[in-house]
Formats: C-alpha cells, sequence, structure tokens
C-alpha cells in the first residue's frame, strides 16, 4: 500500500491569507483536511510535502549529524545527562528498551498477528544513538522543570545551534498545519490542537545507528513500540527500514519519497480523540532495502551511519490531555480520563533505561545505566513512581526491589507518600 502525499501548499496559502474560520474554508481543502484526518487515523502515519522543508534543509541536518554520530564513543558521552532522564544531549546505544522485549501482555498480541505482520521481536536494547534537542519556546512558569531543562551542545559544531534550530522549527510548522488541517477533518476547532502545543517540549530527536557494525540483515535499531508524544515528523532518512502498522493490523514498509516529510500519531493525539485515532505502532528494522542503500553508499564512499531526523511534537506539560469536543462523548472517551500532560510522560520516560528489569516478573538484572538513573532520580521520586497511576510495562514490586539490585541505599517507600517532585 502506497500512503497519499499531502501537499501541504495550497492550505498554506489560504491560512497565510484570508482564512479565519472554518465557514470560509474552500470545499476542496475542506476535502483535503478530511483526506488528513482519515489518513491518520487508518494508517497512524501521513506523508507530506511542506515547501518550507526542502530536500537540501534534510540534507544539511543530516549532515552535520553523520559528522556527530562518526565521533569517538568517549567523546559523544560528553553529551550523555542520564540525571535528566536523557531527556537533553546524547543518549547511548543499548539504553532504550523497546516496550516490545519487556512488556508481556504485547508480546501476547504479537504472537496472535499473521506471520508477515508480525514484528521483529529485539533480543536486547536498541543499538541506536539518539540525540535530544529541545524546540522552541518554552513556559517561564511550569510544574515540569527537569522535561524544560537547558540544550547540550556538543564542541567542534559551531553551527550546532543553528542548524537544530531552523530544521526544528521548520518541521514544527509542518506539523502545525497539519494539527490544524486534522483538527478541521476530524470536526473540532481549527486550532484544537495547536492551541495545545503552544510552548510544549517539543523535541528534535535525530537517532544514529552504526550500519558498519549493525549492518546485518534484521537488526533491529528500534523495536516495535508507539510513541508517548503527539505528533512525530521525520525527514527522509539515507537508508530505509521503518515498517508501520495501519489500523488494521497490516504491517507495511514506509517508503518516502524525496523532499517528503513523514508524520506519525503518538498517544496524545489519541488521548484528544478518545482513541479514535489511535498512536501508531512502528519499527526500524535492517532489510534487504536498506542492503541496497548500505551497498550505494560503500561504493560511493558516504557515511555509514542511518540518521533518522525524528522531532517528537508535543502537547505543553502544563496542559491537560482529556478528549476534546465531541470525542468527550465517544464509546471509549472513558479510557482516556484528563491527566496533566507532563505527568503522563514524566510515568512513561523515567525508568526507560530500566524497563527490561521492572517488567513483570523479568528476570533481567538492572543494567548500569539503569542503577545510574535511579541514583539520580533519588528515593522521593521513586516512591511517587510506585505509588502513581499504573505504568505499561512496569511492575510495582520489580520497582521496589531496584535499589536493593542496585545496591543503592534507598529507605523503603511509604505507600500513599505525600506526592513530591524533585
Ligand atoms: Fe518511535
Amino acid at each position: 500500500m502506497e500512503l497519499p502525499v499531502i501537499d501541504l501548499e495550497p492550505y498554506l496559502d489560504v491560512v497565510s491569507g484570508k482564512y479565519c474560520g472554518d465557514e470560509a474554508l474552500d470545499p476542496q481543502l475542506k476535502t483535503v483536511c478530511s483526506e488528513v484526518s482519515r489518513t491518520l487515523r487508518e494508517t497512524g502515519a501521513l506523508l507530506i510535502k511542506d515547501p518550507r522543508c526542502s530536500a537540501q534543509d534534510n540534507d544539511r541536518f543530516i549532515d552535520m549529524m553523520e559528522k556527530y554520530f562518526e565521533q569517538p564513543d568517549d567523546v559523544k558521552r560528553l553529551q550523555e545527562r542520564p540525571h535528566l532522564h536523557y531527556q537533553v544531549g546524547v543518549t547511548p546505544e543499548g539504553v532504550e528498551v523497546p516496550r516490545s522485549l519487556v512488556d508481556g501482555e504485547m508480546q501476547k498480541k504479537l504472537q496472535s498477528l499473521p506471520e508477515e505482520s508480525r514484528p521483529l521481536i529485539p533480543t536486547g536494547p536498541d543499538p541506536k544513538w539518539r540525540y535530544m534537542w529541545r524546540v522552541g519556546p518554552r513556559p517561564s512558569t511550569t510544574r515540569f522543570q527537569e522535561l524544560n531543562s537547558e540544550p547540550v551542545i556538543p564542541e567542534g559544531f559551531p553551527e550546532w545551534k543553528e542548524t537544530m534550530d531552523s530544521w526544528g522549527s521548520k518541521m514544527i510548522a509542518a506539523i502545525e498545519a497539519v494539527a490544524e488541517m486534522a483538527a478541521i477533518g476530524f470536526g473540532l476547532p481549527k486550532d484544537a490542537f495547536t492551541g495545545l502545543m503552544k510552548q510544549g517540549p517539543h523535541l528534535l530527536a535525530p537517532t544514529g545507528s552504526d550500519l558498519r557494525r549493525h549492518g546485518k540483515e534484521g537488526t533491529v535499531f528500534a523495536g516495535y513500540h508507539y510513541d508517548l508524544n503527539f505528533l512525530t515528523i521525520h525527514g527522509r532518512s539515507r537508508f530505509p527500514g521503518l515498517s508501520i502498522w495501519l489500523r488494521n493490523g497490516k504491517k507495511v514498509e514506509v517508503k518516502v519519497p524525496v523532499g517528503c516529510l513523514l508524520i506519525q500519531t503518538g498517544k496524545q493525539i489519541e488521548w484528544l480523540t478518545a482513541g479514535d485515532c489511535i498512536a501508531g505502532m512502528h519499527e526500524v528494522v535492517v532489510t534487504n532495502r536498506t542492503l541496497d542503500a548500505i551497498k550505494a553508499a560503500s561504493q560511493e564512499n558516504r557515511s555509514l551511519w542511518r540518521v533518522s531526523s525524528t522531532l517528537f511534537a508535543h502537547i505543553a506539560s502544563d496542559a491537560v490531555l482529556k478528549p476534546l469536543g465531541h470525542f468527550a462523548q465517544a464509546p471509549l472517551a472513558d479510557k482516556y480520563p484528563p491527566i496533566c500532560t507532563g505527568e503522563f510522560v514524566e510515568q512513561e520516560l523515567s525508568l526507560i533505561p530500566c524497563r527490561a528489569s521492572v517488567a513483570p516478573f523479568s528476570p533481567i538484572p538492572p543494567n548500569e545505566a539503569c542503577c545510574n538513573a535511579l541514583r539520580v532520580l533519588g528515593q522521593p521520586c521513586l516512591c511517587v513512581l510506585v505509588n502513581g497511576p499504573p505504568i505499561s510495562g512496569v511492575d510495582r514490586s520489580m520497582a521496589m526491589q531496584l535499589p536493593e539490585k542496585c545496591n543503592v541505599n534507598f529507605g523503603p517507600c511509604e505507600l500513599k507518600k505525600e506526592k513530591e517532585r524533585t
């Protein structure tokens, strides 16, 4: 199945000029908006063309990231910030653990899929590096300071800030246009989503995978998972490998045409639409198309680091996630109770390096990254987590055992201890 490519230009032309309300929108553009919302609902993905995001912009960004990831590991690790949950700076390979590795419920569901739609089950953490760079303005007052922390700039890259900020804000502009079109298509006010995105902790989070070391067919760079943010956008990668699952369960390898961008639905849009649009499942695996691209790159003496120019667009941390407008009356609305967005994100992120060891009945001991994260997290935060709402794939009693397994000298958590934040 080929995903349709939506050209944003006609919509952008209209909104930059006269359009100010739903009534004024040309019926033809309204049809395009309905196609945007329908495609997001049915496929969890959307290919777009935005005249403001050129192939050259994408190339300039990928060139810089290839140069960064090609540096020795110990040089890159100077930008590592485990105490900030890796939410800024670099995340080394082997830290991100895919949900499918640790979530027993998900594994059961996967076994029931027909073979051609079954994801590859990874055997360990993702072998890819990632760089986290916040894009856009931040709120002056927020309850979620640690999610909105200062940027990390590596040495030797004078162009870093400008390149990251300009490519990042261009991709956010593209997401905002799509979010408006989707809102119109879903029968919501045009700014229903973009109003909540203002000052959100948007993250430009390119990944780097070393195809020299991990270029074997079947290597899983990102195990089957969904994204926890609102919408994710990527420029075209020089090495294919991304597959998505459609709403009907069918697995599709994504081909992004030159000059196009790919958008994927995350958990926050699922919440806001009460499950009308669900977070799209996806994986990145070395396929035979990746192998072809590796061969071509080697012949042309190009970099063998696979860079993805991923940007996670978020709903603002202090905004409340809840089904919007008519979705509040949707049959599944009860499954999506109001929750502060920052709280939802914190829950999902805080124990990422520990995921493998906090799954129900997991025999896997916590690794070094997990124990470091735990030490930095501190006892009060761990207690908040174990007393908080359930986190998918995390067993509370396994989480309580972490301090002992990591030889960290924490006092025991009091159940229902008053919530504190660090
Ligand atoms: Fe993802």
